[in-house]
């Protein structure tokens, strides 16, 4: 069935894109496939009082919306939940969510989080801790992966990144967990909003204890430097470091679970992984592109303008969505195929333009540095039990991932 929608576009068949449960009940690829085919740029019709909103599924459409900074803003949110919630209360404070020329200058701080001399330490930290974590499990058989190793590596990288003292590591991963995504329906959307705010003032806490005390550390590096002439209040630094926090947790983490996940299903591309005949680093875009842990980004448009044949009105909330255009078969041949030697390979997972993600090359070095601890001790990788989805509409993942390891020690 098609429909008319805004404007008189067409609109695929639809799914309701704001429900969590959606692609947990539907396949998004068979879904996706089809918008491609039917009407690669619709509009999203409005439901229980929220407003419509435009949908992007095509590669190339994804592509120049995301470089389209002059008629896209973000500083209202870049999620869909939160901009049709009426926008985000960080807008114009928060680097993913604010505009040139503020984001400019803010970004050029926040890169400096990134600098080698920063990176190198906390990558030789994460190479170490994922050794360590699949050397013990390897050992144990069955286990859940979720729970065993993925839950340790992100968050603690992170922590380290921004030296989040080890007392309070566990609960602010708690906080995390809630605030973007729940692994079970009810009352999912309040605890998110709940968490978001914990993790706030307790980051605000830590910004004010490293402004009067400042140490060698990336929180204490935001909460002294100057952007665009003048210090960032406390609620500034302490939003970027949550940016940090959450930008770097559940996405990295949903990306290692889907990977091994992966590799209970192409058993054949794991072998090649561990036998050394692919390219570990081939192998981590490949597995980017695969997991997409972030299905959409959003903008609001700031003018009239068209894109994929539709006329987007000012003001308008415009998605775009990753996981459709990273699986664009115009683009990546027998897309669902994990094929971990596959170049070119550019795919869209940290986005694209003035916001492409500033952690990259971290998300990158854990999910290297999980590979190579994989590669070192472990023989075979095989499911044992039911992978158990997260509920959300912007994240894609898992929950939970019941695995069995055999050692290579076995062999
Ligand atoms: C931005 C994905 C890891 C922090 C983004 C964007 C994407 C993305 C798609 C662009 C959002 C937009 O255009 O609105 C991912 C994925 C990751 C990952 C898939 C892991 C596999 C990380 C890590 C950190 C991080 C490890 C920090 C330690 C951020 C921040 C931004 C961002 C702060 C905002 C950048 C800006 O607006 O200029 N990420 N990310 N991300 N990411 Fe990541």
């Amino acid at each position: 069935m098609t429909m008319r929608g805004k404007g008189g576009s067409r609109m695929s068949p639809s799914l309701d894109l704001t429900d969590p449960a959606t692609f947990v009940r539907n396949d998004p690829y068979a879904f996706w496939h089809r918008v491609r085919q039917e009407s690669p740029v619709y509009w999203h019709p409005s439901a229980a009082e929220r407003p419509g909103f435009w949908v992007v599924a095509g590669y190339d459409d994804v592509l120049s919306c995301y470089g389209d900074w002059k008629r896209l803003s973000s500083a209202h949110g870049n999620v869909l939940d939160v901009l049709l919630r009426g926008g985000d209360s960080a807008g114009g404070k928060m680097l993913a969510v604010s505009d040139r020329p503020w984001h400019r200058h803010l970004r050029n701080l926040m890169l400096r989080a990134f600098s080698p001399r920063v990176l190198g330490e906390v990558v030789r930290k994460v190479e170490e801790r994922a050794q360590e974590l699949i050397s013990t499990v390897s050992e144990l058989g069955s286990f859940d992966f979720a729970a065993e190793v993925a839950e340790h590596i992100p968050m603690n990288t992170i922590c380290d990144l921004l030296s989040i003292p080890a007392q309070d590591r566990k609960q602010l991963l708690l906080w995390s967990k809630e605030a973007l995504a729940s692994e079970h329906q009810e009352g999912a959307r309040l605890d998110a909003l709940e968490a978001r705010n914990e993790i706030v003032l307790y980051l605000m806490e830590l910004a004010f204890e490293r402004r009067s005390k400042p140490g060698d550390d990336v929180i204490s590096m935001i909460a002294t430097a100057e952007v665009d002439g003048r210090p960032l209040t406390p609620e500034e630094i302490a939003l970027n470091c949550y940016s940090l926090l959450l930008g770097g947790d559940e996405s990295s983490r949903m990306t290692a679970i889907s990977s091994v996940l992966a590799f209970t299903r192409y058993p054949d591309q794991w072998r090649g992984l561990r036998e050394g005949t692919i390219d570990l680093d081939t192998a981590v875009e490949e597995l980017l592109r695969w997991a997409t842990p972030g299905m959409h980004f959003g903008r609001t448009a700031l003018c009239d303008f068209s894109v994929g044949g539709q006329r987007v009105r000012a003001g308008d909330i415009v998605t775009f969505w990753n996981t459709s255009a990273n699986n664009d078969e115009t683009v990546f041949s027998a897309p669902r195929a994990l094929d971990l030697s596959r170049r070119p390979n550019k795919h869209l997972t940290f986005g694209h333009g003035p916001h492409f993600c500033v952690g990259a090359a971290l998300g990158r070095a854990e999910l290297r540095a999980l590979l190579r601890a994989l590669v070192t001790s472990v023989r075979d990788i095989e499911l044992d039990g039911e992978p158990q989805r997260i509920y959300s509409n912007f994240l894609y993942g898992y929950g939970s991932l019941p695995v069995a390891f055999r050692p290579r020690s076995a062999s």
